[in-house]
């Protein structure tokens, strides 16, 4: 099975085969910067009551398939899904990102529910069939989960920070409250991946958003080792579930995380140094990424020559085109548009 070509390209890229135009989709692809998205989201009320409407979601997740015919589409949910789903209260307040219940001590971490409530989560499975069935055959269709120590840092502060201070002084001030956290996380996204994947998803991607703010020995525990188990886990229900890994800012740390989790392709942000990322990560598993978003918005020469980068550095190898990160609401979609064009051609 391992060596039969798939008519997915993007899938045919984390079996490890590289492709002669790279596929592509962005981060954040359902988004604000799109008008339909904007219409769909003031319709369904809440971005919870967005994530939690089959139908809503199922049409939000085929939005950019539609309209630029993308090889990837990515399920639309939000990692704190999984938070919720463990008893916490999660809102998404206009302007200001998500807020949940801070954790401030170690007693808190016992109020957290064990096991993830998959009722709760019914919806998104339903969404994931529904875009199942619409889908066309060759887009590869993605699930996802935050990593645990990206979701920690929200459920410790209650929101997102600058640099998550109150997760890593927690994590310093009480280790053993917080691996009981990294622990319930482990087990929770594993479970929640592997329902996404018996859904219908054809692989997954796990977004450590804030593994950059963390010193290497951090790195390695609260990171990578989590990051190690939840493919584990994944795997012993799926043994060929096809995973991806994104941990934002982890700079040369990137090469150690490519080394010690068997993943099917590793994310890279824009910050990235390209000669090492092709050198040390790329020369042993598939990688994706790194156009900087913020050209995206700039758009004109500046940004061919950003996309050119990319496209010189990484094309030899097995290869996703994405952006280093999620695109922002301000994009204009004209230079999207560009961006794809000089991607194919
Ligand atoms: O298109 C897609 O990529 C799929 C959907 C998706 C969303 N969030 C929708 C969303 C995915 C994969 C995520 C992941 C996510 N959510 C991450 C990891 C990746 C990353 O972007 O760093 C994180 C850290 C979150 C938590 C989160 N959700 C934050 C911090 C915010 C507020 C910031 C913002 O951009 O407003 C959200 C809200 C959110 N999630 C929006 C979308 C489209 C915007 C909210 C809206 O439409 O009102």
């Amino acid at each position: 099975m391992a060596n039969t070509p798939v008519n997915k390209p993007l899938l045919d890229v984390l079996h490890g085969r590289k492709q002669a135009v790279p596929p592509l989709w962005m981060m954040r692809q359902a988004g604000r910067y799109l008008p339909e998205y904007r219409a769909v989201r003031s319709e369904a009320g809440s971005f919870l009551d967005l994530c939690f409407s089959p139908k809503f979601a199922a049409e939000v997740t085929l939005q950019p398939i539609r309209r630029f015919g993308f090889d990837g589409a990515i399920l639309f949910s939000d990692i704190l899904v999984v938070p919720h789903a463990l008893g916490r209260r999660v809102e998404f307040v206009a302007n200001e990102g998500p807020t949940l219940d801070p954790l401030e001590d170690p007693a808190a971490i016992d109020t957290i529910a064990r096991d993830l409530n998959h009722a709760m989560l019914a919806p998104v499975y339903e969404t994931i069939g529904l875009v199942k069935q619409a889908l066309p055959p060759e887009v590869t269709f993605l699930g996802f989960c935050g990593a645990p120590w990206t979701v920690a840092t929200y459920m410790i502060a209650g929101r997102g920070t600058s640099d998550q201070a109150p997760a890593r002084i927690f994590a310093y001030r009480h280790p053993q409250a917080f691996a009981k956290l990294i622990d319930i996380l482990i087990e929770a996204s594993a479970s929640y991946l592997v329902r996404q994947l018996r859904a219908g998803v054809d692989a997954v991607q796990i977004f450590d958003t804030w593994a950059g703010i963390l010193p290497p020995a951090q790195f390695a525990r609260w990171s990578i080792e989590p990051t190690r188990k939840i493919i584990e886990l994944v795997r012993r229900e799926i043994p060929d579930a096809k995973i991806i890994g994104f941990p934002r800012g982890a700079g040369t740390q990137l090469e150690h995380y490519a080394k010690a989790l068997p993943l099917n392709a590793v994310g890279m942000d824009w910050m990235i140094d390209k000669t090492f990322a092709r050198e040390k990560v790329q020369s042993r598993v598939a990688v994706q990424g790194n156009l900087d978003p913020l050209s995206l918005i700039a758009g004109g020469a500046a940004m061919d020559a950003e996309i050119d980068a990319v496209l010189e550095a990484f094309s030899d190898g097995p290869f996703i085109f994405n952006l280093g990160h999620g695109i922002t609401p301000e994009t204009p979609i004209a230079h999207v548009e560009r961006m794809i064009a000089r991607v194919r051609t």
